[in-house]
């Protein structure tokens, strides 16, 4: 993705959803229609932070069919390395942001005859979104949705009015409500599909326990909210543009090499799509792959790396860009 196909937005709405989470609208500064998306496409929003630039990923929420304007819902992260505290405290109504053209890796199979979705905290956002395109088109859908209380979760009550208790499930850790995941899975009908988003831990279990039901890959569908670990400071030389950069402990490689004014291609800036791999010409020391978009074989060849999330521990890495 380029900076050039960058959308500039207004903010024109801002609300507290909980004491952690925010709602933004965004609309385009020259009034024209936004994009139609599809439901589970993710914006990436660009944020100018005291002269460090932030990109980071968030899923638009809004009914995919609203051209007017897109919204999307910020948790505010304990040890934020920046980019959702600025969004929190940072960002107000009428401010400018630019956003990216969405990109959806994370769609609702067109195949699917009922829809299974499982989330996790804030990984609801993308849910919202594709409850209102399963509501438009008449597809059969369940929502199975875990927070760690009621004043914590966002939109459950909302949920449920717009949607009712049949199809809106909510659990709470902190009346030791738990998804029942196996009788879920159990006896569903042909061409159902699984979709889950939130915590990692949360979602590997899902899918483990899916393919030990014997759920078909095909059929199961996730979306990680990836927040890679930092690490030590190394130096990276960018063989065809002849650059040398610092990374520095929380920042990511990609965010580097931006910074030295190369342009690096992304989508999904969470080690998801595999836009930003970049081969490695040397290096003299170990890869630390933070992605879920290589193979353990790739991981182990030490030929590529996905500069979004993954890091390095050495001195210098030296790559193909
Ligand atoms: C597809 C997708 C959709 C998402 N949707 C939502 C959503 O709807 N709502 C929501 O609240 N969150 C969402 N997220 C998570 C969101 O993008 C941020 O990760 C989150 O807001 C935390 O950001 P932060 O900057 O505060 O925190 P941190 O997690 O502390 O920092 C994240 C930043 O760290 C940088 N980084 C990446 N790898 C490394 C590394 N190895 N070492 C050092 N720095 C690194 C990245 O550039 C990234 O910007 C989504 C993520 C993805 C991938
Ligand atoms: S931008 Fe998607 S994997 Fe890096």
């Amino acid at each position: 993705m380029s900076i050039n196909s960058d959308i500039p937005v207004r903010v024109t709405k801002i609300t507290d959803v909980t004491g952690k989470i925010k709602r933004f609208r965004f609309e385009r500064i020259d009034g024209q229609p936004l994009p139609i998306f599809s439901a589970g496409a993710h914006v990436v929003v660009t944020m100018h932070d005291d002269g460090h630039m932030r990109r980071n990923p968030y899923s638009l929420m809004s009914a995919p069919h609203d051209s007017s304007c897109y919204e999307i819902s910020v948790l505010h992260v304990e040890d934020s390395r920046g980019g959702s505290a600025y969004m929190h405290q940072g960002v107000r109504e009428g401010d400018h942001l630019t956003i990216s053209q969405p990109v959806n890796l994370f769609p609702a199979d067109a195949r699917g005859r009922k829809h299974i979705l499982v989330a996790g905290g804030i990984g609801i956002t993308p849910f919202l979104a594709m409850m209102a395109q399963f509501r438009r088109s008449h597809t059969e859908f369940e929502l199975h949705y875990a927070m760690r209380s009621r004043s914590h979760g966002a939109y459950w009550q909302k949920l449920m009015e717009q949607y009712g208790p049949e199809r809106i499930k909510v659990y709470f850790d902190e009346e030791n409500t738990r998804i029942p995941l196996a009788q879920i899975l159990y006896n569903q009908p042909l061409s159902t599909h699984f979709y889950v988003c939130g915590p990692a831990g949360m979602i590997d279990f899902c899918l483990r326990t899916a393919r030990e039901a014997g759920w078909p890959k095909e059929n199961l569908h996730s979306e990680r909210f990836l927040a890679p670990p930092p690490g030590q400071k190394f130096t990276v030389e960018l063989v065809r543009s002849g650059k040398t950069i610092e990374i520095a402990e929380h920042q990511s490689i990609l965010e580097a090499i931006e910074g030295a004014g190369v342009d690096a291609p992304y989508m999904c800036r969470g080690g998801a799509c595999g836009q930003c791999e970049t081969g490695v010409v040397r290096c003299d020391g170990s890869l630390e792959h933070n992605d879920i978009y290589l193979t353990d074989e790739e991981k182990a060849g030490g030929r590529k790396i996905m500069v979004c999330v993954s890091r390095f521990k050495g001195k210098t890495l030296v790559l193909d860009i």
